[in-house]
């Protein structure tokens, strides 16, 4: 971090708290911290305690008093603008956030946000009621839109003892994504990079459908990571509520023989494909065109059919210059499942997790897994699915092609 000057807006949220830590850590890494408060922030945490710790005046008024206003022409927004190298804005509340989705200038903060070219990061963190508002929502969609790079909450208790999605990560968390802005990794530039992610749906009739419990957060961080690393990336997806990730080409699929469809006319075209899809196994042998009554009968007989595997097809035509990688999602014997898919899929390399670990796999925001290439396995502790999809393009982009 030397060298690097650093902008911290801190908004008015209990999370405030935890930024005199990141101000702390940053600066004894080297950085070269300025805190800038919303008046609502200094009701939270007071900003001599980051004048203190980052050995920079703390700014709040747009209007300094004449002194400090001599020392920076009367424009400290201007010249805290143009020297940043990045600004992290943490905890960014749903009011800040409002204000800076609408243009708004009218604290220090906004004006210095509206006048730097600097990259911009934003933490939201907040009540989970809060952040799930359509107002909040949208405003940070258009926020990632204008090309701020929006941090996801963590979940887990909050400070007003709700349970859910809206606490600010941990200081290791928000530094690993200042990392990621300031030092850009451009490994996997120019190569076209296929993602399977999400659920499928096989539909029994026009009303009902089997499904599981993916949420195609781990495709889609994948699909982040690359597109930031320099990839063309295509995500074939099954249905998710997720956004897609900015410069992915998204193809939709429903049922398992669609994403067969279209993940085997992309893989013609790609260097890398990761099926992080969890597509189901079994469709119905016959799909009722009208709605199944319930009639009289206690039990109900469903015949099903397998799906295509469409990893191993991928696996079984791949080109010695294609990289596939699978994934696993095991409940038990959980190393020996994994090695045995990536042999018999012919996968080059397969990350395994287990799905009955608390806070781990299926519709959760973190994950703990396992990596295994033919050559070596590396293990990654419980963690957010955005920082394990870094950890597992950094060995994927190491992989040997058969051509090497
Ligand atoms: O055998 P299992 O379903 O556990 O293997 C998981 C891996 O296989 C994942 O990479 C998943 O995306 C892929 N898969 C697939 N087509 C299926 C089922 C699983 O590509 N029909």
């Amino acid at each position: 971090m030397t060298g690097k000057t650093i902008v911290l807006g801190i908004g008015g949220g209990i999370a405030a708290y935890k930024v005199a830590d990141l101000a702390s850590k940053l600066t004894q890494q080297g950085a070269d911290v300025h805190a800038v408060l919303t008046e609502s922030a200094t009701r939270f945490i007071a900003p001599l305690t980051f004048t203190a710790l980052t050995h920079n005046p703390a700014q709040v008024d747009l209007w300094p008093h004449e002194t400090e206003a001599s020392k920076s022409a009367g424009m400290p927004h201007i010249a805290l603008a143009d020297k940043a190298d990045l600004i992290l804005i943490a905890p960014a509340s749903a009011d800040l956030i409002a204000r800076l989705a609408g243009g708004f200038a009218n604290d220090l903060l906004t004006t210095l946000v509206t006048a730097t070219r600097a990259p911009i990061a934003l933490a939201p963190a907040m009540n989970p009621t809060m952040l799930a508002r359509p107002a909040t929502q949208r405003n940070l969609a258009q926020l990632q839109s204008d090309g701020f790079h929006i941090i996801q909450p963590d979940e887990g208790r909050m400070a007003c003892e709700h349970v859910g999605s809206g606490r600010l990560p941990e200081t290791p968390e928000l530094i690993a994504q200042l990392e990621k802005i300031l030092f850009p990794n451009r490994d996997l530039e120019g190569k076209r990079v296929l993602i399977t992610a999400g659920p499928t749906r096989e539909n029994l009739d026009p009303v009902r459908f089997i499904s599981n419990r993916s949420s195609g957060k781990m495709g889609y961080a994948l699909a982040e990571e690359a597109r930031s690393r320099g990839a063309r990336v295509t995500l074939v997806s099954g249905p998710t509520s997720l956004a897609t990730p900015q410069g992915a080409e998204r193809i939709n699929v429903q049922s398992a023989l669609e994403m067969r469809d279209a993940t085997i006319v992309a893989f013609e075209n790609c260097d890398i494909l990761i099926a992080c899809a969890a597509p189901a196994d079994f469709r119905a042998a016959n799909q009722a065109t009208q709605k199944i009554k319930r009639g009289d009968s206690q039990i109900m007989h469903l015949e099903l059919v397998a799906n295509p595997d469409i990893v191993r097809e991928c696996g079984t035509r791949k080109r010695p210059n294609q990289i596939v990688v699978g994934f696993a999602a095991e409940t038990h014997n959980v190393e020996a499942e994994a090695r045995r898919k990536m042999l018999e899929k012919n996968l080059d390399a397969i990350i395994a997790n287990d799905v009955t670990r608390e806070g781990a796999g299926f519709d959760s925001n973190s994950n703990a897994a396992t990596f295994y290439s033919r050559s070596h396995q590396t293990e990654w502790p419980l963690m957010p699915k955005t920082t394990l999809a870094s950890k597992i393009w950094d060995e994927v982009a190491r992989l040997p092609t058969a051509k090497n």
